[in-house]
């Protein structure tokens, strides 16, 4: 029994977006991704110290050093790397920072490299910023999901692609890229230039100690040519809150992007700054517990649905979304029959992939246990 993780709050009445959907119908949602777990108390201290303050007026983020030091603390200890406080730029989410990036570093009718299946978003943002996205396929390898390379290598090579967006870990599909795919992807950037925005929000989602996360900025191959984006709202339940991060090592790159984004892309609210530095300041412990609670939650999603006939999942070893294969259901509409059995996953069309759907298990054993055995039952 985890205390933490199995006692979850009712979101009745929050007007939660995931909840919303299926609101007075029995169906279990398992789309959105957020968690359901109350967030770690230090968390809920800081923002209530905040609120007991008093004034909820501007603040400036750029120097809100001590946000500001909590994540090079962060970055350093769990993912060795060593930023300046320079390199941070603030964003009010990581949605708006990668159409920000768009703007900043292409010219309209200029390619956008983006894998497929990938978060919806991110699909969406290149049309939305007036420029064309290219997919790049996502391969199978041993058991495992990566990008097809040699499609990379040719479609970065056409000189109208200027930009990569890249989601590590994967959404949906849960991989970790390691050094080599992420060195390759870093040449194939630079030899075209290619500027590469990577979305690392589940970056601290990795349930798997033999896989480590690489941020891209880290990389040498990297540092100069790339936009990191990163947030503490997925790892720590706080995405209502609306902070999120950019590193951006170059500085004529940083300069791009804070000129695309003035005046449409607003400050970072402080309930959220507070809340990321509490997160990446006082709550270690909560996070390794959490990732264990996945961990177990994955696993028995894993065999459960691979018991499941026409339906088949990989053990990703990231993020709390599970990509599940429901080709060989042999039905018109997977969505349909998975909303039929009483469980509402997010639709893997909007992914790219009208055969799949993808299923949060961001919940309690409990709740899980409930949307494995509706989606078991004839
Ligand atoms: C890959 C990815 N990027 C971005 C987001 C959302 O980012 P934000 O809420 O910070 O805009 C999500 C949320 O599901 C996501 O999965």
């Amino acid at each position: 029994m985890s205390k933490l993780f199995d006692e979850t709050p009712s979101r009745e009445g929050t007007y939660s977006f995931k909840w919303q959907k299926y609101q007075g119908k029995d169906i279990l949602p398992a789309w959105v991704a957020d968690t359901e777990f109350r967030c770690a108390q230090p968390i809920l201290d800081a923002i209530q110290q905040r609120v007991t303050h008093g004034n909820l007026g501007y603040v400036l983020p750029s120097q809100c050093l001590p946000a500001i030091d909590a994540v090079c603390r962060w970055l350093k200890e769990k993912h060795d790397w060593e930023i300046n406080a320079d390199w941070l730029v603030w964003t009010p989410g990581v949605v708006p920072a990668f159409n920000a990036v768009c703007k900043a570093y292409c010219k309209p009718g200029d390619k956008v490299l983006i894998q497929t299946p990938n978060y919806p978003p991110l699909l969406a943002a290149p049309k939305l910023n007036g420029l064309e996205r290219v997919d790049i396929a996502t391969v199978e390898q041993d058991g495992r999901f990566t990008l097809d390379f040699e499609q990379l290598e040719r479609e970065a090579s056409d000189p109208a692609c200027t930009l990569m967006i890249l989601c590590n870990p994967m959404n949906p599909v849960g991989s970790v890229l390691n050094a080599d795919e992420l060195s390759k992807i870093g040449d194939i950037c630079k030899q075209h230039n290619v500027v590469l925005c990577s979305d690392e929000i589940h970056c601290d989602l990795i349930l798997e100690s033999q896989h480590k996360h690489l941020p891209a900025g880290r990389d040498a191959s990297l540092s100069h040519n790339s936009v990191t984006l990163m947030a503490a709202s997925k790892t720590f339940n706080i995405a209502g809150l609306g902070a999120s991060f950019a590193i951006i090592p170059d500085s004529r790159l940083r300069q791009s992007f804070n000129q695309a984004a003035a005046g449409i892309v607003p400050w970072v609210n402080q309930l959220g700054l507070v809340a990321t530095e509490a997160a990446f300041t006082q709550c270690d412990d909560w996070h390794q517990q959490q990732l264990a609670y996945l961990k177990e939650n994955r696993d028995l999603l894993v065999e459960r649905i691979n018991n499941i006939d026409g339906l088949s999942v990989t053990a990703a070893p990231a993020t709390f979304l599970a990509w599940v294969d429901a080709s060989k259901l042999n039905v018109d509409d997977v969505q349909k029959w998975a909303e039929e059995r009483g469980v509402g996953p997010s639709p893997g069309k909007d992914f790219g992939a009208p055969d799949h759907f993808r299923i949060n298990f961001g919940c309690s054993r409990q709740f899980l246990t409930a949307i494995l055995d509706r989606l078991s039952s004839k």
